[in-house]
């Protein structure tokens, strides 16, 4: 007989960065990306699906032409540690080459995911690639990897909300919150 388990935690996150914090640092983000390529089109790869809020809110502080795709990759099961394997599980839709490219992620922990990533994605030709997380954690970086921008660095702690998931839970959070 197969048993399938759901984790379901009850626990309420404690606020580490409110949603004014948020919105106040994605439009200097957004700001700064174009501010680096002030004209054409920029091409937005969402790396699913944590980070897919941070996108949909930095595209709409974003003045030009922007074009968005989307691919997933996991290296997490419902644990907070990374198990350091890291396997493409939706490819985008679009070829990149030419282009000029944003990687949009929603942490950088290990950087193992990134950078796996990155390799991927560089093979395909772009024009130029960058790498924009919301958060980063490099108290816990095993890998030495480029991002080029950062919305907010923070202390080893497993986060939650504004995207972010624990066991599928907590994405909906408009705040980013800690589990203690
Ligand atoms: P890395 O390969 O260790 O850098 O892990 C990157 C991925 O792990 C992120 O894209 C997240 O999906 C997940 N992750 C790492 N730290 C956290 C966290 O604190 N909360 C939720 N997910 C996390
Ligand atoms: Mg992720």
């Amino acid at each position: 007989m197969l048993v399938f388990l759901r984790v379901t935690t009850t626990a309420t996150p404690t606020v580490l960065i409110d949603q004014d914090e948020l919105s106040a640092r994605i439009a200097a983000l957004a700001h700064e990306i174009r501010a680096d390529q002030p004209e054409g089109q920029l091409h937005f790869i969402c790396v699913l699906k944590g980070a897919f809020l941070f996108l949909s809110d930095l595209i709409r502080a974003l003045p030009g032409h922007v074009s968005i795709d989307f691919m997933a990759c996991s290296s997490y099961g419902a644990a907070t540690s990374s198990s350091g394997e890291v396997r493409l599980s939706k490819d985008l839709d679009a070829s990149i080459e030419g282009r000029d490219v944003i990687v949009i992620e929603d942490i950088v922990d290990t950087g193992l995911t990134l950078h796996y990533l990155q390799e991927i994605l560089l093979a395909r030709g772009p024009k130029s690639l960058r790498t924009a997380c919301l958060l980063s954690k490099p108290s816990r970086r095993k890998i030495d990897v480029k991002v080029d921008y950062i919305g907010f660095t923070i202390e080893d702690k497993f986060v939650v909300g504004y995207g972010l998931d624990y066991a599928e839970q907590y994405r909906n959070l408009p705040y980013i919150g800690v589990l203690e």
